[in-house]
């Protein structure tokens, strides 16, 4: 066993009214790993005494950190009060005594990871996508299922404030029969030298798993299916707009895996969607990701925080005439719609909904197979640019 505990760790609560969930957590040295999963999500939540679900009563995550590298991950459990390391993840799926396995690793280093846990019999939570194919991410969720084990997969944008109040509008019904979507995501990023990129290099190279279509896709799957239905049928064209970039070590490279693709959809609610994804553009919105959405009754605009609303009766009167200046300050014919809540990050968010899940047998939707339509979604994408035509996009087998 390769477990460490460490001194002046946290010590697990012994209350019988806080029930503890140990997590074996691997791939918490990386960036999605330590900032969203463990420090903002686990630790966030051990430090406000658990999750609350009833009076006096918590759930409380205790950590287990996993990884390849014994010192990295003992530096991290002592900066943050962490009891417990390991590097041998088949001996802690083993003997940890741990209800969940968390997986942020690199997505190449997942399939074979979750095979082991759904072995051991453990409960699963997954960083997106599941896997690198879809292929390999249906045989997980095959094997998952047949194991009765249940399962999650992160649907973090799905938390965020301005998607949450976005689906609050659509709910509502203020919007009317939904007709149209037009989605922007992106930003420029810098090819470098000078200034230096702000992504890493591997994201523009094919045979390292890059591309804007794989990265992005699997989000937009679950965003536009809890918002405006399900993408049954998808036409995309990627493009490689830069083809010399600058990595890490100051080398220039030559980019072979798109930067940009200009997508549409069509939903099972049957909205028509426009989405433009891009690191070759420059920024003229309010926020990086925005999603218009016009429905017959109204018209809504959301991004990662806000969202903002015109209803029929606001809309002014447009008419075209070239000649003179346009007489209405369109953008100030909005209504933001106000936060009723205070919204926690949206990834500890899901994080307690899952756990709830474990403990309580709530719901959870997000499981493996909602996964795998994110990867289904971008695996399509990429046959509709090789073919320049529209793919359908088949319900996955349950
Ligand atoms: N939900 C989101 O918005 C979001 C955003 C970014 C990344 N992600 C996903 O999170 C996962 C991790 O991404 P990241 O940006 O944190 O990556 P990262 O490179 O910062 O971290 C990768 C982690 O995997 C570990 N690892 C295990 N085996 C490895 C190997 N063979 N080579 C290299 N590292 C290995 C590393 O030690 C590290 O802890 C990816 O699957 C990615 O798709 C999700």
């Amino acid at each position: 066993m390769t477990s460490t505990t460490h001194s002046g760790a946290a010590p697990a609560t012994a209350s019988p009214a806080v029930r503890t969930v140990r997590i074996l957590m691997n791939g918490v040295t990386g960036r999605m790993g330590k900032n969203q999963h463990l420090i903002r999500s686990i630790l966030a939540i051990r430090a406000a005494g658990g999750i609350a679900v009833g009076p006096g009563q918590a759930i409380m995550p205790e950590p287990v950190l996993v990884g390849r590298n014994r010192s990295k991950l003992e530096a991290l459990a002592a900066e943050h009060g962490v009891a417990e390391v390991t590097t041998d993840l088949d001996a802690a799926l083993r003997e940890q005594n741990a209800e969940i396995y968390f997986d942020a690793q690199l997505t190449s280093a997942r399939t074979d990871a979750v095979r082991r846990a759904i072995a051991a019999g453990v409960h699963l939570y997954c960083e997106k996508p599941l896997a690198p194919t879809l292929g390999q991410a249906m045989d997980i969720v095959r094997l998952a299922n047949k194991a009765g084990i249940k399962q999650g997969i992160v649907q973090d944008k799905l938390f965020l404030p301005g998607i949450v109040k976005l689906r609050r509008v659509i709910e509502s019904g203020a919007l009317g029969d939904l007709l149209s979507v037009r989605g922007e995501f992106g930003y420029w990023v810098y090819p470098g030298p000078d200034p230096a990129p702000q992504r890493p290099s591997w994201n523009y190279k094919a045979n390292e798993g890059g591309g804007i279509i794989s990265d992005m896709f699997p989000h937009w799957q679950y965003v536009l299916e809890h918002t405006v239905g399900r993408p049954m049928a998808v036409s995309a064209r990627g493009a490689v707009h830069l083809e010399r970039r600058i990595d890490e070590a100051g080398a220039a490279y030559r980019a072979d895996a798109e930067d940009a693709v200009y997508a549409s959809f069509e939903t099972d609610r049957g909205v028509f969607v426009q989405f433009n994804s891009s690191w070759c553009v420059r920024v003229n919105r309010d926020e990086l990701f925005e999603l218009q959405v016009d429905g017959t009754r109204g018209s809504a605009v959301a991004g990662l925080l806000n969202c903002k609303l015109q209803s029929a009766e606001t809309t002014p009167r447009s008419t075209w005439n070239p000649d003179l200046p346009d007489p209405i300050a369109h953008r100030a014919g909005w209504t933001p719609v106000p936060d009723v809540a205070p919204y926690d990050n949206a990834f500890r968010a899901q994080w307690e909904l899952f756990l709830r899940h474990v403990v309580l047998d709530e719901p959870f939707p997000w499981d493996f197979l909602a996964g795998a339509r994110g990867i289904q979604l971008a695996e399509v994408a990429h046959e509709s640019w090789a073919s320049r035509r529209w793919h359908d996009i088949a319900d996955l087998p349950t």
